[in-house]
């Protein structure tokens, strides 16, 4: 009989504590229906007692989203974990993951506890989420640093008072293959009673995927995962590359089966690079632009003669295709739509509008759009949109190597012109600060990246910048086939979402916490 590995998607919430990532509730929305998309069985949508901001999307994703479990991060305090079960509720099937740290380091310079009170908090939080809910993960922090026979203690305490799924956090990426593996046996092998081993492997050393599998083989039937590999630090094991390891190598996990529809990988890659603002690297397994790319005379010929000469993956089978869609400047509304729901991208009313106009105006200028492009057209549109916010109507720049590079812009707010324009170091410095200027939003970008969504040098630009205004930290995205009107889209969608956050400042604050 096959034997079923729960594949835990954490992109929403650990993937999300990466540096520089901030996603708001649309954005992480959006990337939960590609999540359901590919299939994942359960899917941690955020840490709700962390922010206002988080305690919404992972409400949103629970009302919304079919298909995963949606789960919710908790302290074992009991006001986080009746918060956290108030965001997941609405979900068809919920689940609380509750967790406290149990290394001594943790113990002393973080919670300041000794073993005794870490085990009764142990007991109070999974008792009090198992009241709420029979679906309850518990997990040790830093487990691969505590002693062992005081993390079975707390292991065993959980599992008593209700907890259904153990996970081993390798929270420092610590753990060598056969060493984590033999750790995940020795809990299988200790811990009594009715419950699904877990594994959530971090890749300080580069280790995460390897530690990853290495717990499945040792009995774990539960893997944590993020999109792109996205995490804390080094981040966390990536969902495709352990898919994929499990998918082309049954003889060494005999058996074992994902519920994966592994042709929405590359997609979901794309996607989830772009809304965060992490790229991926050319090189990375599975989803990277390279990895069916093959450069030396010697490889072309072998793969010309037979793919699997020098590939191990079908291109097909992860959605690395590329393919050109038919659709171009004289295509109408009906067949963008259609093409739209063909690629699984459901959007309708003003949305869907907004997006054809979009579309119209960069297929006048691009010979060729792809699905690629047709995604980001959607995306940019879908994760700029704020009610009543500020729409670019025009820019205009001079730059060069003579003069000082300048730009104007006209705004429309509610129906009204707003034009400014302004000096800088640059054409996209001069846009920005007109920007700023046009509608009142001060702040500092914190980052700027700029990619091309397909190759050639017709390609979309696609930017994504970081930006901070007084505290409120926002991303945003632009496209065009013009890398200075990609910028300023972006810069604009961010300036969006800061009057959109602004709004909503008199809302009750949280303090923010972490995990
Ligand atoms: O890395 C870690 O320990 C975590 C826990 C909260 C599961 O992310
Ligand atoms: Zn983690």
């Amino acid at each position: 009989m096959a034997d079923r590995v729960t594949i835990f998607d954490t992109t929403l919430r650990d993937g999300e504590q990466s540096p520089g990532i901030s996603l708001d509730a649309a954005e992480k929305l959006e990337i939960a229906e590609q999540l359901a998309r590919l299939g994942v069985d359960v899917l941690e949508a955020g840490f709700p007692v962390a922010s206002h901001g988080d305690f919404e999307a992972v409400q949103v994703i629970a009302r919304s989203i079919e298909g995963p479990v949606i789960c919710g991060l908790s302290r074992t305090h009991l006001g986080d974990v009746d918060r956290c079960w108030e965001a997941v509720s609405p979900a068809e099937r919920a689940r609380i993951h509750v967790f406290i740290s149990t290394s001594p380091s943790h113990m002393e310079h973080m919670l300041k506890m000794d073993e005794v009170q870490v085990l009764a908090e142990t007991r109070s939080g999974v008792s009090r989420a198992r009241e709420h809910t029979d679906d309850v993960e518990f997990s040790p922090q830093d487990a691969t640093r505590t002693p062992l026979d005081f993390m079975i203690e707390v292991l065993q305490a959980a599992v008593d008072s209700g907890a259904t799924t153990l996970n081993i956090p390798d929270t420092v990426g610590y753990g060598i293959p056969w060493d984590f593996g033999a750790l995940i046996q020795y809990v299988r092998r200790e811990v009594k009673g009715d419950y699904i081993t877990s594994t959530h492997c971090h890749n300080d050393l580069g280790l995460a995927t390897a530690n990853s599998l290495a717990g499945i083989q040792a009995g774990a039937r539960q893997v944590e995962v993020c999109v792109n590999g996205l995490g804390e630090r080094a981040g966390n094991a990536a969902l495709e590359e352990v898919v994929m390891a499990l998918r082309i190598r049954p003889d060494q996990f005999p058996g074992i089966e994902v519920g994966i529809n592994t042709e929405e990988l590359a997609r979901a890659s794309r996607l989830v690079a772009r809304l965060t603002g992490y790229p991926v690297q050319y090189n990375k397994a599975v989803v990277g632009r390279n990895a069916f790319a093959h450069e030396s005379g010697i490889h072309q010929h072998g793969v010309l003669a037979d793919s699997g000469t020098y590939e191990i993956i079908d291109a097909a089978a992860v959605g690395q295709t590329g393919r050109q869609i038919v659709l171009g400047k004289h295509s109408g509304r009906h067949a963008f739509a259609e093409t739209l729901e063909r690629m699984g991208l459901r959007i309708q009313g003003d949305a869907l509008n907004a997006a054809f106009q979009r579309f119209k105006e960069l297929a006048d200028r691009k010979v060729t759009l792809t699905d690629a492009d047709l995604e980001a057209i959607v995306a940019e549109e879908l994760g700029g949109k704020v009610d009543d916010g500020f729409e670019l109507e025009s820019l205009d720049v001079r730059g060069g190597t003579v003069g000082t590079p300048m730009a104007a812009v006209v705004l429309v707010c509610d129906g009204a012109k707003i034009e400014a324009s302004a000096e800088g170091d640059g054409m996209i410095d001069a846009a920005c600060k007109a920007i700023k200027s046009a509608t009142g939003i001060d702040g500092a970008l914190t980052d700027f990246n700029v990619s091309s969504v397909t190759e050639g040098v017709d390609a979309l630009g696609d930017v994504i910048v970081q930006f901070d205004s007084g505290g409120i930290k926002v991303s945003g995205r632009g496209l065009s086939t013009d890398v200075v009107e990609a910028s300023a889209r972006a810069f604009l969608s961010a300036v969006n979402k800061v009057v959109r956050v602004r709004r909503r400042q008199d809302q009750v604050r949280q303090p923010e916490v972490t995990p």
